[in-house]
């Protein structure tokens, strides 16, 4: 039977701990759409590389990635999941579509520009180029949505210029995709700095909220979450950056409204509120850890999703870089 489902396509990379900003604003999204779409889930760890990476901890933390989709609710059974370098097929679009970009538009990317102020001893080829591989990624599976967070905006957009692009000098041969964002949780904020994105290599450890803390250090850094000093729980990100974050961070953990949110703490204090956040983030983390590490301890089930998940994207893959190579004038025997 012909599918007919529309292909969703998105990826994380297997770097340092995840936050809880890349489960809110991708992972859980991830789950909500896994019915609606065919969907595509990788694990990129050719972008890990871009940054200096301990190759045992690499592969340990690939391993460990797979097991959290799973845990958070992503189903191998009705999911692609695979490790992006099982696929050559990434790293060979990536070379034909650098030939469709320009190295002014690489420099202006604001996570290059941040990336290099922050690894300026490696500002190394592969880090200017990771938004076309990304791009890559997406093209490969004829996409047409990418669930994402909204730091990855600028990429998405970047991916939907190369691919118009081809197509134009060509013929159609790539979808455009659309990026899919969250309602509330398309950008999770540091709890130290509430106006700066949680980041997963942040420097202030106390500032994000990591999908492996367990539950006294989430209480512990919720309860020196960064508020202000007018004792409201309102949600005005412009003026209440800190009170508005911790606000989408409980209505998004506990599938509340941000208006159903703020009234439970009506006439509250900022003491009980962000042990209220505390609770309900440690209480929704806890099973999800319990199943990761129960994942983890069965090695052979998870290499055999890898197995699967690598077979069935090579073959959707493949069909796009033959037609890429036919347009291009690559001789095929
Ligand atoms: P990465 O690994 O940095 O982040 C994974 C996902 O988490 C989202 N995210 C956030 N969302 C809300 N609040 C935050 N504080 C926050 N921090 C991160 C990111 O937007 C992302 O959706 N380049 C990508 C990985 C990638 C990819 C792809 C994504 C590679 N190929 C193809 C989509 C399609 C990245 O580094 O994400």
């Amino acid at each position: 039977m012909e599918n007919t489902k529309k292909i969703l396509y998105s990826a994380v990379q297997p770097t340092n701990n995840l936050t809880i900003g890349n489960y809110l604003g991708a992972i859980k999204n991830w789950v909500n759409l896994q019915n609606e779409y065919d969907c595509f889930y990788a694990i990129a760890n050719m972008h890990a590389i871009t940054v200096r990476q301990n190759p045992a901890e690499l592969r340990q933390k690939t391993l460990a990635l797979l097991a959290l989709y799973i845990a958070c609710g992503v189903d191998p059974e009705k999911c692609t999941l695979y490790v992006q370098s099982h696929v050559p097929c990434h790293a060979e679009l990536a070379w034909v579509l650098n030939t469709f970009t320009y190295v002014g538009e690489m420099e202006r990317m604001t996570q290059f520009k941040d990336k290099s102020a922050k690894h300026a001893d490696n500002i190394n080829m592969g880090l200017m180029d990771y938004p076309v591989l990304m791009a890559a990624d997406i093209l490969l599976y004829q996409a047409d949505v990418v669930p994402v967070g909204m730091d990855q905006r600028q990429h998405l957009e970047i991916t939907r210029d190369i691919a118009q692009r081809f197509n134009n000098i060509y013929s159609p041969t790539f979808k455009v995709p659309e990026a899919v964002y969250q309602k509330v949780g398309a950008k999770i904020n540091d709890l130290q700095d509430p106006v700066k994105k949680m980041s997963k290599s942040g420097e202030n450890p106390n500032g994000a909220i990591f999908m492996t803390d367990d539950k006294d250090t989430i209480m512990r850094k919720f309860k020196r979450a960064v508020t202000d000093s007018d004792m409201q729980i309102k949600y005005d990100p412009e003026n209440k950056p800190g009170v508005s974050n911790l606000l989408s961070i409980y209505s998004v953990f506990g599938n509340k409204t941000i208006a159903e949110a703020e009234k439970d703490f009506e006439g509250k204090g900022y003491g009980d509120f962000k042990l209220a956040v505390g609770e309900t983030v440690a209480n929704k983390l806890a099973p999800i850890q319990a199943e990761q590490a129960k994942l983890l301890a069965d090695k052979a089930y998870l290499d055999e999703v890898l197995k699967n998940g690598a077979e069935r994207a090579f073959k959707a893959a493949r069909k796009t870089l033959s037609k890429v190579y036919k347009k291009i004038g690559f001789y095929q025997l």
